[in-house]
């Protein structure tokens, strides 16, 4: 069974659009769990769009299944995470100008920061690992900075039509299956929707998806309860499960 990681960064976009105190990605997370989500997942991004630190707080405190938490290689983010503690951290590259995370991090250029933070975190006790794009390089680079695991961007496969669909799926397989060949953990996400999930969740070597914009937009006119159980649903089906 895939488990599903439940991105409450949007309902803080919601949130920091009028500077006010609702909607609360914590309660947010609390529903996601109540409906059956494994694991919430935010991003504490260094200009503070969405996630503030508060909620970091709030969620290590309240959350029950695990926390995963999204941030850059920096000595900001490494004080903080190592004070928080979350169950997991997965690096991704972040640029200012972004509307989101536009790919995997570059893993092969920045080899000795990214061991150096990995080793540091993990003496805290906290999993580590790296979201990559689907490429070979990149997932050897990941194995050889000590990730335990990875997450494969799939933005190129959700993006793509047809046949150049069935491609980024096929460099999706390769690198899963190679990436357990190699003793690490394999999870995958971005731009995952309701329509576009299945063929993900079936690649047997995937753990875990992490899903943030499709579940929220939806949870927005539908509730939180429904928008998770319904992507589960999917989840589970995709798995042969009932
Ligand atoms: N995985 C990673 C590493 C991300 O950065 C994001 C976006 O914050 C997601 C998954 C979720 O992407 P989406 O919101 O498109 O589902």
């Amino acid at each position: 069974m895939v488990s599903l990681g439940v991105n409450v960064d949007h309902v803080a976009n919601i949130r920091q659009a009028r500077q006010a105190i609702e909607p609360d990605p914590v309660t947010a997370a609390m529903l996601a769990e109540l409906a059956g989500a494994h694991c919430i997942t935010v991003h504490l991004r260094s200009d503070r769009r969405h996630i503030q630190q508060r909620d970091l707080e709030l969620l290590r405190k309240q959350v029950k299944t695990r926390l995963n938490l999204e941030m850059a290689a920096t000595e900001e983010m490494i004080a903080i995470a190592g004070r928080i503690c979350p169950d997991m951290i997965t690096l991704v590259p972040e640029s200012p100008e972004e509307v989101t995370t536009e790919g995997g991090l570059n893993v092969v250029n920045q080899q000795d920061t990214l061991k150096d933070a990995i080793a540091r975190l993990q003496d805290a006790g906290i999993k580590m690992g790296i979201f990559i794009d689907p490429d070979p390089a990149s997932l050897e680079a990941a194995k050889a900075v000590g990730a335990q695991y990875i997450e494969i961007h799939t933005g190129l496969y959700a993006a793509a039509k047809g046949e150049k669909q069935q491609v980024a799926l096929q460099q999706i397989v390769d690198v899963a299956q190679k990436a357990a060949a190699l003793g690490l953990g394999v999870n995958a996400g971005h731009d995952l929707t309701y329509t576009n999930v299945t063929p993900i969740a079936a690649i047997p070597q995937i753990a875990e998806l992490n899903i943030g914009h499709n579940i929220i937009a939806r949870a927005v006119l539908v509730g939180m309860e429904q928008a998770v159980k319904q992507m589960l649903k999917l989840i589970r089906a995709a798995k042969g499960c009932c």
